[in-house]
């Protein structure tokens, strides 16, 4: 699939199919992640496969509730992690992006540089699985604490997202954008 199809056809995908994926497949989703950019290419991004369906399930319940016309309501994504086959958790090493080579924080935006690159690495993930016909949601809405307990993540790591990775069972809906005209400026902003 060519890469501008790919970024407009991918959608967040919440109800799969419980047909596996298989490892070669998972593996060529990891590297196109693996092949993003980042800081100083520190490549601060772990990853971790989850196939076991307890503990799938476990880190699915570890999905955060978001009040709603002020009622709790599940996370959109936690069938989506019980169903799908696999589930990839994507965790940062702290202390390399932001950092000169000695280890200083060189920006005003501190060690948060993290997220930019784990984001790069989902994003290439995402885009690499939709070619290949496969359906993920990035996660961001759960408890990392207890998410990084359940799988063993040491101290040093933050757990920052995590993507169920299966055959869709539906063609997940099209999310209207906003205006490129209300986000695009020229020379200054606001123009
Ligand atoms: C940082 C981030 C966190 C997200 N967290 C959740 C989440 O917790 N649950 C969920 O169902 N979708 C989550 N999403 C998916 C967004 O809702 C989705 O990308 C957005 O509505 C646009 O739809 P599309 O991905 O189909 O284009 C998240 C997306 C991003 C980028």
């Amino acid at each position: 699939m060519e890469v501008l199809e790919a970024i407009k056809t991918r959608r967040s995908i919440r109800h799969y199919k419980t047909d596996t994926v298989d490892d070669k497949t998972v593996q060529t989703v990891l590297e196109a992640a693996h092949w993003a950019p980042s800081w100083g290419n520190t490549q601060c991004w772990r990853f971790i496969v989850v196939r076991d369906a307890k503990t799938r399930a476990e880190v699915a319940d570890s999905l955060l509730k978001i009040k709603f016309d002020n009622e709790l309501v599940e996370n959109a994504a936690t069938i989506a992690i019980k169903q799908a086959p696999v589930l990839i958790v994507l965790c940062a090493e702290m202390g390399m992006a932001g950092c000169s080579p000695d280890g200083i924080l060189v920006t005003d935006k501190g060690d948060y540089w993290f997220m930019f690159d784990t984001a790069l690495a989902m994003e290439n993930l995402t885009l690499a699985a939709h070619a290949l016909g496969l359906g993920t949601v990035i996660v961001g809405g759960f408890d990392a604490g207890k998410t990084a307990e359940i799988l063993g993540v040491p101290e040093g790591l933050r757990v920052v997202t995590m993507t169920p990775l299966g055959f869709p069972d539906h063609r997940g809906q099209i999310s209207p954008r906003k205006e490129l005209s209300d986000v695009i400026f020229n020379e200054k902003y606001g123009q």
